[in-house]
């Protein structure tokens, strides 16, 4: 979708649709809203006075003009109550105004910048917001349909400014923003990609690509590597499979003076069947989204890279597929991580904390200070929290805070839940290694963290159990927002990149 700027009034501007708003329970005042309703003769107003429109978040009412003004139909779109106002109901806004435009198949549209007339709102977050909004909401996993879907496909989305003093400002926005939603957007397509075509190797070679597009480092580890490498957790959930394990480490660079890095790790698992532990087969499809984690690591290394920030960010991701086979890893056996602890293989469906233990030894070895793994880690985060915001665990609370915030402005939350060591250890006490890769059904998320925390050394760290978060609408109710359609989410591309770029400035 092309993204413009045009400099003008709404009262001017010909074009099949103009997007302006309202929000409830709020009489329209002055701004583009009341212009466009003055030059309606107060259509708009009373509509509201009649109580058809009543400006609830992503309401939308299309209004024809009928020659009032050059513009041929007004959408007007409900911002929702005055109080809970922010960038998350402006992206939502304008997802409900792509979607309409799609029903009514207009090629492009126009619309004001929701929020920059509000106290306190820059105009640049706004029109970002604007922007993912509708591009993230017009996103299909189209890859493998035949036939002319694309053809109700909005093509161009302009904003109309009045205050020439604010274009540039605008301008800045979207420029952000296209970094924004082409990192969420390559995102979901990883994670929706079906494993046939996305085994391990597809991941690495994701990556190479991103390295020669962006000239980053990348070093692609195959199972002879890893085995030099003692890392023994991922090898053993790769073995059942015939397409190989990868460890994946990409690097940028922007930041070539300091010594701090940040390293994002991410679950890479392109299929989890479960392996040995088999799991059932209703929705077992699904887990092909169990690269999830993976697909957001890429996605803001994509979208770090194209903002050029200053900052230095190692992404390893852990590739593997979980499958059960004649030489597939069983329960009961004892595998030894790259840092030298053993661990005893209860479920062989507890894979994605084996390969972040190696990718996680591996990411602080290369040197970062600071570690974030995302993963698709438990069944039992989607049950504590549902689907409304991911889990975060970590052993700083500090770098909780700042993942918290920067999920708060990119409209992913984030719910902390504790690693109360003292009993969830006990649970995972082995027998015969140094911990079990379970540890019952109480407590799973957490227990998943603490399991994971066994593998960082010194570096801050914290874990978003992305389960409940990266799908949108399986068998789970989700939260309805206009701007996640059915499938992936790409939750957390976003989330990183605004923690980065504060990382960048701070
Ligand atoms: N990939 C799954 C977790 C998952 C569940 C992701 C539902 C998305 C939706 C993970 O590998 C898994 O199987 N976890 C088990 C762990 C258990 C065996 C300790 C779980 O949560 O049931
Ligand atoms: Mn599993
Ligand atoms: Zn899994």
């Amino acid at each position: 979708m092309d993204i413009s700027i045009e400099q003008g009034s709404v009262t001017d501007i010909a074009t099949p649709l103009l997007a302006v708003n309202l929000f409830e329970g709020v009489a329209i005042s002055g701004g583009a809203t009341g212009a466009v309703d003055r030059a309606l003769g107060g259509l708009i107003s009373q509509m509201i006075a009649d109580g058809e429109f009543k400006g609830k978040l992503e309401e939308v009412a299309v209004i024809h003009t009928m020659g009032k003004i050059p513009a041929q139909r007004v959408a007007v779109v409900g911002l929702g109550s005055q109080d809970k106002f922010g960038l998350e109901a402006i992206r939502r806004a304008s997802g409900a105004v792509l979607k309409k435009a799609r029903e009514l198949k207009i090629k492009s549209y126009h619309t004001v910048v929701h929020g920059a007339g509000s106290g306190g709102m820059e105009s640049a977050g706004c029109a970002q917001a604007v922007v993912e909004g509708a591009v993230l909401a017009s996103y299909g996993y189209r890859e493998f349909k035949s036939g002319d879907e694309e053809n109700g496909a909005v093509e161009r989305m302009s904003f109309v400014e009045m205050d020439a003093g604010k274009v540039a400002q605008i301008e800045r926005g979207v420029a952000r923003s296209k970094a924004f939603t082409l990192a969420t957007t390559a995102a979901r397509d990883l994670s929706a990609a079906p494993s046939n075509i996305a085994p391990p190797e597809y991941l690495a070679e994701r990556a190479r690509q991103l390295a020669a597009q962006y000239g980053l480092d990348c070093r692609v580890m195959g199972p002879e590597e890893m085995e030099k490498l003692g890392m023994g957790a991922i090898l053993a959930v790769g073995q059942g499979s015939v397409h190989p394990p990868r460890m994946i480490a990409l690097k940028y660079l922007g930041d070539p003076g300091s010594q701090r890095l940040l390293a994002i790790v991410g679950k890479g698992i392109t299929f989890d069947t479960g392996g040995i532990s088999i799991k059932p087969a209703e929705n077992m499809d699904r887990m092909k989204y169990d690269k999830s984690g993976a697909a957001a690591v890429l996605g803001a290394m994509q979208g770090l890279a194209e903002l050029k920030l200053k900052v230095n960010v190692l992404a390893v991701i852990a590739a593997a597929e979980n499958m059960p086979s004649g030489n597939a890893y069983r329960p009961g056996d004892i595998v030894r991580a790259a840092n030298g602890k053993s661990i005893e293989v209860i479920s062989t469906d507890a894979e994605g904390r084996l390969v972040l233990a190696d990718a996680l030894v591996y990411a602080e070895r290369q040197g970062a200070d600071t570690l974030v793994d995302l993963a698709t880690l438990t069944g039992g985060v989607v049950v504590a929290l549902g689907t409304g915001g991911a889990g975060v665990m970590g052993n700083d609370d500090a770098l909780i805070q700042q993942l918290i915030e920067a999920g708060n402005r990119s409209g992913e939350r984030l719910w902390q839940l504790p690693i109360w060591d003292d009993y969830l250890w006990e649970q995972m006490r082995s027998e015969f290694a140094d911990m079990k890769n379970t540890g019952g059904r109480y407590g799973s998320a957490p227990i998943g963290a603490l399991f994971i925390q066994q593998f960082v050394d010194k570096a801050r760290w914290a874990h978003l159990d992305i389960a409940g978060t990266a799908w949108i609408g399986g068998d789970q109710p989700t939260l309805p927002k206009s701007y996640l359609p059915k499938g992936p989410s790409g939750f957390g591309t976003r989330l990183l990149l605004e923690f980065i770029q504060n990382r960048a400035e701070g």
